[in-house]
């Protein structure tokens, strides 16, 4: 049986927030994961999220992103409260305004660097000259230039998260949301790619909510969110 969705819309302004997640709650089963979530995310904010594992990040990321449904509570991304969207429209949300990468890249293994790339916009149908232009601009801000015409099985581990960052960042999405985006690099690899993810942040403007387990990254951010069996029980600004 599907839930009811009604429609609850904020009025927004140049400082509202990104996303506001309210007290949002989410089962599986029996299994009450998520147990009243409030968060409220700013325009460029780099959040890194930690927690236990099984303490519900990543069920957070997907509840707050629209590829899971809150069981209770509601999300607004600028100001829409995506429980009232219909699927086309949440949709758009999940393809164009919030971009993901998810710890084992998914990337197309038989399609180059570039054309993994591209699939996003060309899915959405975008323009030959608006894509080319975006293309150009990401694929230097990722440092895969040299690496464009490769399919994924002929690129380094770090090198493949680099193509999924960059197609995230396709579509000019508001935000990045990554899932343990470091988990199977070595330090120095998860240095590099932690360091394009702050250019992205101050660069393109796009605001960052990255999960992960490693307390040495935190730094890369300027917010700390840490999760405790479904409830934050911390939030820290470092800068
Ligand atoms: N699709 C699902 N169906 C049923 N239970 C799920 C599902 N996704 C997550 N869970 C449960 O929700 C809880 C939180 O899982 P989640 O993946 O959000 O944790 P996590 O903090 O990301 O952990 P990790 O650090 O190991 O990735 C776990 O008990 C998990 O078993
Ligand atoms: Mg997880």
């Amino acid at each position: 049986m599907s839930k009811k969705r009604t429609n609850k819309n904020k009025k927004t302004n140049a400082n509202s927030p990104v996303i506001e997640a309210v007290n949002i709650e989410k089962d599986f089963g029996d299994n009450h994961v998520l147990k009243g979530i409030n968060l409220s995310v700013n325009k460029k904010d780099f959040i890194t999220i930690m927690g236990r594992s099984g303490s519900g990040k990543s069920t957070l990321l997907y509840v707050i992103s629209g590829i899971e449904e809150a069981t209770k509570g509601e999300v607004f991304v600028q100001g829409k409260g995506i429980s009232g969207l219909n699927d086309r429209d949440l949709s758009i949300i999940r393809t164009q305004k919030i971009g993901f990468v998810f710890q084992f890249y998914n990337l197309m293994q038989s399609l180059t660097a570039k054309e993994n790339i591209l699939l996003p916009a060309q899915v959405r149908g975008a323009e030959y000259e608006e894509l080319e232009e975006r293309y150009e601009k990401i694929i230097d801000l990722v440092d895969l230039r040299s690496q464009q015409d490769k399919i994924p099985s002929e690129m380094s581990g770090g090198q493949q998260q680099r193509v999924a960052i960059a197609r995230a960042l396709i579509n000019n999405p508001e935000i990045l949301m990554a899932d343990e985006l470091t988990g199977n690099l070595d330090n120095v690899t998860s240095e590099n790619v932690m360091n394009i993810l702050k250019n992205i942040n101050k660069e393109l403007g796009v605001t960052i909510l990255h999960v992960s387990h490693d307390r040495e990254l935190v730094k890369y951010g300027n917010r700390i969110i840490t999760l405790n069996d479904g409830q934050i029980i911390d939030d820290t600004r470092i800068q």
